[in-house]
């Protein structure tokens, strides 16, 4: 059982500025809970005990919001508000949490590798929580858990987006073994426009092996100076096995102001108060 969740919560938001200046993106409110919550809500459900943030500058009300608040508990007790903290008390309780400062941001795969002294020596979950993904009962980290206790190698969660959008993802080839579950040969990250291996974008949802962060410290900085996770993970395909799965369910880019929009009607709709 995958019991570690990793959130890489580091990264400046530079799409959602001015915002996200001194406000983590993280913290983000669709309708009436912050976006992180939503991701730690999804891990729990998927059996997840430990949630490892990896933070970074600004980044405190992140640690704040899934602590006591003693003065508004105190001020809220015994009125009608103190059910609004039901559902982030229901959290805190099922959860340890555990938090590092990423001091550089170098990019995701570097955030990842800033996480190991939390994860250890276990297999372990990704969730970048500005990727908000819906699906009823089983949410995507539940799905990709199950997937996970069948074949014990990393997974990556895929969309199938329009060619006109690869540019903005991770994009894998590979052939499918089973419905929805491709065994990865290539993995392009942010291809130029017409040279995408296919439609399929990886998205914020991963389950990785601990050898990753091997693979990850023998990582050049790539695009951007960044260390990105995409050449750890194709490494990982090459010599082992890294699985690509089409998720079942809805997935909103809330780093996107477009996607941010979408999510709060959905969740206005379909989750809030449900
Ligand atoms: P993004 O590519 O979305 O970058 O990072 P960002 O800084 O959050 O947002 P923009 O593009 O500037 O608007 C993907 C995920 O990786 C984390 C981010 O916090 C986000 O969850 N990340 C990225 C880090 O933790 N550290 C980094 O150095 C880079």
């Amino acid at each position: 059982m995958i019991k570690k969740c990793l959130f890489p919560a580091a990264g400046y938001g530079t799409r959602f500025l001015p915002a996200t200046k001194s406000m983590p993106k993280e913290m983000m409110p669709v309708v009436n809970k912050p976006l992180i919550e939503y991701g730690v809500d999804e891990a729990i459900h998927a059996g997840m005990t430990d949630m490892c943030i990896v933070t970074g500058r600004g980044k405190h009300a992140i640690m704040d919001h899934f602590d006591m608040n003693f003065e508004l508990e105190q001020q809220i007790a015994g009125t009608k508000k103190e059910e609004l903290l039901g559902d982030i008390r229901g959290l805190m309780n099922s959860a340890n949490f555990t938090y590092i400062r990423q001091r550089e941001m170098k990019g995701l795969g570097h955030a990842i590798l800033t996480g190991k002294p939390l994860v250890g020596d276990n297999p372990f979950a990704v969730v970048l929580a500005d990727d908000l993904c819906v699906n009823g009962d089983q949410g995507v980290l539940a799905q990709m858990s199950a997937l996970y206790n069948q074949f014990r190698c990393t997974i990556v969660a895929v969309q199938e987006v329009p060619e006109s959008e690869t540019h903005k993802y991770g994009v894998i080839s590979g052939e499918m073994i089973k419905d929805n579950i491709y065994r990865v040969d290539d993995m392009v990250e942010k291809p130029d426009p017409g040279s995408a291996p296919s439609n399929l974008a990886i998205i914020g949802r991963y389950i990785m092996t601990p050898d990753i962060f091997d693979l990850i410290e023998e990582t050049e900085p790539g695009k951007g100076g960044e260390i990105q996770i995409t050449d750890a993970l194709l490494k990982q395909a090459k010599t082992g096995c890294v699985l690509a799965y089409k998720f079942k369910g809805e997935r909103f880019d809330c780093g996107s102001v477009e996607g941010y929009i979408d999510a709060i009607n959905y969740c206005y709709e379909n989750v809030y108060n449900k």
